[in-house]
Order: C-alpha cells, then structure tokens, then sequence
C-alpha cells in the first residue's frame, strides 16, 4: 500500500441530516464473522442499509460476510434483501436497495481452521480492497456466539490480518464480555494477543441511544444542574429498565447469563456510571472513560452478609402482558423446571465518593413486567423548610428530574405550582421536552457509524469491563449458591416486579417510581 491510499484515513466529509452535522466515516472493509446468523439479519444489515439512505456510508466501502455456510454472493444478497423488507415493512426503498446490493459480499470460513482464513478470506478480501480502493481500512464485526470469539481472533491474529498494512484495523465484539471476572480477563488477554486496545470496540448499545449520548450535554453544557447535582442536593437516584418481552428463543443464552449478567454488568451501569461521573476535561472517548471507571471504582462492594440490604431477585412466573396469557420463565422453552436463574433484580448501590457519599442509587430491570420503560430519575431533596405548613396539610413532593430513554425519548421535570383561584394548593407539574424523531437514528446505527469513524466514545474499555465484573462476581456466585428452587417463582408475569424489590426500597423510607 502506498502513501497515497493511507491519506484517506484523515479526510472527514460531513453531512447534514435533520439539524446534526454528522462525519461521514474514511473508506473501509467490513468483515461479517457469524453473517448467515440472527444479529447480522436483524441489526446489522439493517442498519448499514439505514446509513445507505441516510448517505452516511464512506464513498469507498464495502462488506464481506463469512460464516461456516456455503452459499455465494448472491444468495447472500437475496437472505440480506428479505432481511432489510423484514426490518422495514412499508419503507422499503427500491433504489437504495440497488445501490446497496451490490456492496455485499461472501465468503464461507471455518472458524477453527487457520487456513481457511489465509486462503479464501485473504485473498477475497485483498481482491475486494483493491476493487474497492478503500485503502486497506479494515473492521472485523463478531457477530457470533462467545465460544468462537477466540479462535477467531487468535487465528486472526495468527495469519497477520488484524495488522497488515499501516491503515487502520478495528475489531468488534457484542457483549457479553466474559461470564464473570477470569472469563473477562481471558478475554481481554486473547483481545491484546491479536490487536491494540485502541483497535478493540466493545459494544454496549445503551451507549448509543439518543437520551443516553445526551445524559454528559445535558449535565455539562447546562450551568444550571450541575451545581445541584450532587448530596446536597440529590436524595437518591432511580435507574429503571423494564421490558415486557420474555427471553424470546433465548433460552440456551438467558439460562447461563440470568438478569445480572445481561443486564447489570453493561447496560445498568453504564447508565449509573454517566449519572455519577466527574466531568472530564475533554468530551473524548478516553478522557470520558476513565471517569466513568472512576464511579465504577468508588462503589462500594456489596456486603455479602447483609445481602437483603442491597439487593433483590426475582423470577417471573406466568400472568398477562397487554390482556394476553403468557407463560412463566420455568415453562419457556428450553429451560429447567427448576431454574434459580433471576429474570429480575434490584440493587441499591452506594458510591463513596465526594460527589455522591451516603446517596443512594437504587437499580432495577426484569423481564415480562408490566410497562416497557427506561429511566433515569433524579430524586432532590424536600424543601429546607415548610413555609405553607400552616394552610397546606400534605408535605409537598419533592422535585423529580426524569430523562426517559425509552419510549418517547426525552425529559421531565417535575415542579411544584400553585393551582390558579387557590391561596396556597399545590400541584405537581411536569415540564416537558421530546426528541424530534426524524432525526432519531437508531443505536446500532451510532455504534457502526462511530466504529467506521474510529472513534472509542460509544465503546467500553477493559478496565471498565473487568471493575463491573470485579463488582458483581462475587454477588453473582453468592447469589447462585443461596437461592434455592423454590424461591421462584416470586413475581407474576405483568407485575411490578416482586415484593422483595419494594422491601429494598421502602426499607430507606423511599418509593420506587411507579413503571
Ligand atoms: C440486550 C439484552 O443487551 O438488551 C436483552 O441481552 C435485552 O436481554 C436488551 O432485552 C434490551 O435492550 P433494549 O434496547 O430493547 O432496551
């Protein structure tokens, strides 16, 4: 490769879309590990074919699928178009769909055969860089189950195709990052075997969702929260993601994983740890991480002595979910009758630090509860002191701050008022604000398109996966070893979840926000 190709790296062509400017990423190859699979159908094309008709796709580019199936390019291109007609029904765009096939192509590997990655991906993949003029930019997507994540990347690693060249090779994997804390570290040792730690780009996709991105503007571009944000004057926090689906066909993966570790170890506390954090002096994708490993590294450890304290499980057993019976965990297909694994947790969780010391921050998620919900709510203190004590009866409710990540992403803030003709009656009022949706891209949408552009903001760091696992191991297997079957079932299917969640809460005098 000469000097010339390497130059196409560092030129940025922006476009606009709605009100954002947005980079449009240098000429790249994108390699597919796991394209005849779920994700590759579901997100992954789907997504690219978005960044197509948004035109916020490099010039030059081009993506090579490869799993163990045999099939050519074009039956590739054929499984990719019902996908796309799949994930958009109604808004199927024939001409985007033309200039988008043709940039989609195969190549069957085997996985664990070293050779089958110097022969037939090689040698298609320098064919297609050559065709394609995209300078030797590489990104290697892991679209697979964990158990091949290190014969893929060591054999990558092995036959020099994740550092060839002087252009850049970025690799991705999806969570989950390891099972506990040595799992994490295997991990995180194979990743280092075969590429930099700048190459490698974890993905949390909470990381990616339009209210989660703006969670550092809104707390630092504002001057008018920050001084509050703090024990003075923040009660206690509430993080909540409650979905209403199951584990779907999920059962193989739900069974070994359960809530903490799909939910807690990535999503929960990414969302905790950009509540919590110091702002960093440049809104980068490092000096961004390391605060955020900061609050990950001030949390207290959970006592494992006084667990009822701090944390909460559940199970959901059947109930309705929109007027419709659905059945309990034990009798989703694929699992064991008498599973303990949680389909729901709750966590108190303290942070002992300047910022945050003696203020709690109480998380919960679960499975087939009875709203799809995902908030972040800022508790401030009750007034200093009750002037209308001698007119009002009621103690007023203390001002809530909401950013709602989902649905209808945006933001409350609750306010107290008076109500007109009255001397003194309050009432709470809620000022309001909604993302315009036109503008709204998807969250794996911002992942690819941040990978492309080479930037590590969205995308977690070792340290942070290895602190989160450091954190919930040990409650992890403390909890596997005490519960017992027939602690579960404990909360119906459309419930709020179960009543050792609300003991969690109530215990400290407070409530949680209805769902
Ligand atoms: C995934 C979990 O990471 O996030 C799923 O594996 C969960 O179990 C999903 O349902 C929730 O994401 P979202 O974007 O639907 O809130």
């Amino acid at each position: 490769m000469d000097s010339k190709d390497h130059e196409v790296k560092t030129q940025t062509v922006f476009r606009t879309l709605g009100s954002c400017e947005i980079g449009i990423p240098n000429p790249c190859g994108f390699i597919i590990f796991g394209a005849s699979g779920d994700l590759t159908r579901r997100k992954i094309i789907p997504s690219f074919y978005r960044l197509q008709k948004n035109r916020l796709l490099p010039e030059r580019f081009f993506i090579l699928g490869t799993s163990r199936t045999e099939m050519g390019a074009d039956q590739f291109r054929e499984k990719m178009l019902s996908a796309v007609k799949e994930a958009f029904p109604g808004d199927f765009d024939e001409a985007c769909w033309k200039e988008f096939a043709p940039l989609l192509h195969y190549s069957p590997i085997r996985y664990d055969f070293q050779e089958s990655y110097g022969k037939s991906l090689r040698e298609n993949l320098i064919q297609l860089e050559k065709k394609y003029q995209t300078g030797g930019n590489r990104t290697f997507y892991l679209a697979l189950p964990p158990s091949l994540y290190e014969p893929v990347i060591l054999n990558l690693g092995a036959i020099n195709l994740s550092q060839e060249g002087r252009a850049h090779t970025h690799v991705v994997i999806e969570k989950p990052f390891g099972r506990d804390l040595d799992s994490a570290r295997r991990l995180n040792q194979v990743l280092k075997h075969s590429f930099k730690e700048t190459e490698i780009f974890r993905i949390d996709h909470y990381l990616a969702l339009e209210t989660v991105q703006n969670i550092l503007m809104f707390r630092f571009a504002n001057s008018i929260f920050e001084p509050l944000w703090n024990r003075r004057y923040i009660d206690h926090v509430q993080i909540t993601v409650s979905e209403t689906l199951g584990i779907e066909q999920r059962a193989g993966y739900y069974e070994e994983a359960g809530i903490l570790r799909d939910m807690f170890q990535n999503h929960m506390f990414q969302l905790l740890a950009l509540t919590a954090m110091e702002p960093p002096a440049v809104f980068a994708a490092d000096p961004v991480r390391d605060e955020k490993v900061k609050v990950f590294r001030s949390i207290r450890p959970f006592p494992l002595d006084r667990f009822n304290e701090c944390v909460a499980i559940g199970q959901y057993g059947k109930g309705k979910i929109n007027q419709q019976p659905v059945p309990g965990y034990r009798e989703e297909a694929g699992v064991s009758e008498k599973t303990t694994i949680p389909t729901f947790a709750a966590m108190k969780v303290l942070i002992d630090n300047w910022r945050w010391n003696g203020i709690p921050f109480y998380l919960r998620s679960g499975k087939r509860l009875s709203r799809r919900k995902t908030e972040i709510s800022i508790h401030f203190r009750p007034v200093p002191h009750l002037m209308f004590s001698n007119t009002l009866n009621e103690p007023i409710e203390p001002n809530t701050l909401v950013l709602r990540v989902h649905p209808d992403e945006g933001m409350d803030l609750i306010l107290q008022t008076k109500n007109s003709g009255s001397r003194v009656c309050l009432n709470p009022i809620s000022m309001n604000f909604s993302y315009q949706k036109d503008v709204l891209m998807d969250a794996y949408e911002w992942v690819l398109l941040n990978c492309l552009s080479d930037d590590q903001l969205l995308f977690v760091r070792e340290d942070g996966v290895e602190q989160t696992w450091a954190l919930l191991t040990p409650v992890i297997e403390k909890l596997e070893s005490l519960t017992s079957a027939e602690k579960f079932p404990n909360y119906a299917s459309g419930s709020s979840g179960p009543e050792e969640a609300d003991l969690l809460i109530k215990r400290d005098g407070r409530e949680w926000r209805p769902l």
